[in-house]
C-alpha cells in the first residue's frame, strides 16, 4: 500500500457530529522496529505490552491532556507537546473541525518510555485510533498513517515508521520506502515468538540514532540486503532455518550493543537455549530472541533475566507472538 505522505486535504471527509461517540477506550500495541536485520524497514507488533487512551468528547472546543499514567512525570501535559494530543490536534485541524470539537485525553503507559518497544508509537497510535474511532472512523488506516510518522518525528526527530506501521496495521509489515510511504504486510509464520527482556537502562531514540554512521561498507550492505531478502523469503515460505540463518545484523547492531549491558552474553544465552535468532529491539535497550514456539522464549528471557540480576541490572520480560490485529477498542470498563 503506497501512501501521500503529507497531512492535510482531508476537508471533503464529512464529520456526522450527530454521531460522535461520547468517549472511546483504545490499546495499541507495542513494536519490535528492525526485526534485528531490517533498519528502519522492518516491525512487528506483540501482544503485550502496549499503552491505552481513554478519549472523552467534551464541551468545550480543543484538544487537552486529562492525564498520563505510567510515566513517572515523563511525558508532557501541555497539549502541543505532548505527541498524542498533538497529532490528534493536527488531525482535527486537517478535517476542519478543531474549533468545533472538544477533546480531552488519558494516557496510560503500560510500557517503559526509551525502552525500544516503540512506546511513544504505541501511544501515538491509540490516539490516532481513538479520535478516529470516536468521530464514526472516517478515515482508513492507510490515511492515518502520515499523522503516526509525524507524531514518531515529533517524539524523536526522526519520521520512521517501522514501529507505527505494524502498531496500527498489525503483523510483520515492510517499509518498502519512505518516499512516498510504501508497507507492505508479510506472512506471519505461526509457531514465530518474541521473547523480549527490557533492561532497565534508558536508551533514547534520539540518541542511539546519533550514534550509527551515515557510510555503510559495501560488503556489509551485500550481507544485509542478502538477509533481509532472506529474511522476507523464509516469512513466506514458513522456513524457520532461512528465518534464522537471516535475522544477522552486521550494520547498526555492533555499534548500539555498546548502548546495551551484556549484550553478548546475553546473545550467546539466546543462541545457546535454542532461539533462531537475538538483537536489539528497535533502538534499545530491550532485546529480543526469535524463537520457534513460546517454551524456547520463556526459557530464553528467564535465563537472560537471571543473568542480568547476577550483573545487578534489574529487568522486565514479555513474551509474545505476532499481533496480527494491531489497535483495538475495549470496553471501557473492563
Ligand atoms: N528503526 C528505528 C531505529 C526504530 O532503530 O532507530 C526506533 O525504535
Amino acid at each position: 500500500m503506497s501512501v501521500d505522505n503529507k497531512s492535510g486535504n482531508l476537508v471533503h471527509k464529512k464529520i456526522d457530529f450527530a454521531h460522535i461517540l461520547e468517549k472511546v477506550r483504545v490499546f495499541a500495541p507495542a513494536t519490535v522496529a528492525n526485526m534485528i536485520c531490517g533498519f528502519d524497514v522492518l516491525g512487528f507488533a506483540v501482544d503485550e505490552p502496549g499503552d491505552e487512551v481513554l478519549m472523552y468528547r467534551v464541551a468545550e472546543p480543543g484538544v487537552r491532556i486529562r492525564a498520563i499514567k505510567g510515566d513517572a512525570g515523563r511525558l508532557p501535559l501541555d497539549p502541543q507537546k505532548n505527541t498524542v494530543s498533538a497529532c490528534v490536534q493536527m488531525l482535527l485541524t486537517d478535517l476542519g473541525i478543531e474549533n468545533e470539537l472538544g477533546i480531552e485525553i488519558e494516557l496510560i503507559k503500560h510500557m517503559p518510555i526509551g525502552s525500544g518497544l516503540g512506546s511513544s508509537s504505541a501511544s501515538t497510535v491509540a490516539g490516532l485510533f481513538a479520535i478516529n474511532s470516536l468521530l464514526g472512523n472516517p478515515l482508513s488506516k492507510e490515511e492515518l498513517m502520515p499523522y503516526c510518522v509525524e507524531g514518531e518525528r515529533l517524539a524523536c526527530g526522526h519520521g520512521h515508521a517501522d514501529n507505527v506501521a505494524p502498531a496500527l496495521l498489525g503483523g510483520i509489515t515492510l517499509i518498502r520506502g519512505y518516499a512516498p510511504l510504501d508497507m507492505v504486510r508479510l506472512p506471519v509464520p505461526e509457531e514465530l515468538y518474541a521473547g523480549i527482556v527490557f533492561p532497565q537502562v534508558d536508551v533514547p531514540t534520539r540518541d542511539a540514532r546519533q550514534l550509527i554512521k551515515e557510510k555503510v561498507a559495501l560488503k556489509d550492505a551485500v550481507t544485509q540486503w542478502g538477509n533481509i531478502a532472506g529474511l522476507v523469503a523464509g516469512l513466506f515460505q514458513n522456513d524457520y532455518d532461512l528465518i534464522s540463518r537471516s535475522m544477522h545484523d552486521v550494520i547498526i547492531e555492533p555499534t548500539r550493543a555498546i548502548l546495551i549491558p551484556e549484550f553478548y552474553a546475553m546473545k550467546q544465552i539466546a543462541l545457546d537455549n535454542g532461539a533462531l535468532s537475538f538483537g536489539i529491539s528497535g533502538s534499545g535497550p530491550s532485546v529480543v530472541a526469535i524463537t520457534r514456539g513460546q517454551e524456547v522464549a520463556q526459557v530464553v528471557t528467564e535465563k537472560i533475566q537471571q543473568h542480568l540480576s547476577a550483573n545487578d541490572i534489574d529487568s522486565f520480560k514479555y513474551v509474545s507472538s505476532v499481533n496480527i490485529d494491531g489497535p483495538k477498542v475495549l470496553p471501557f470498563n473492563a
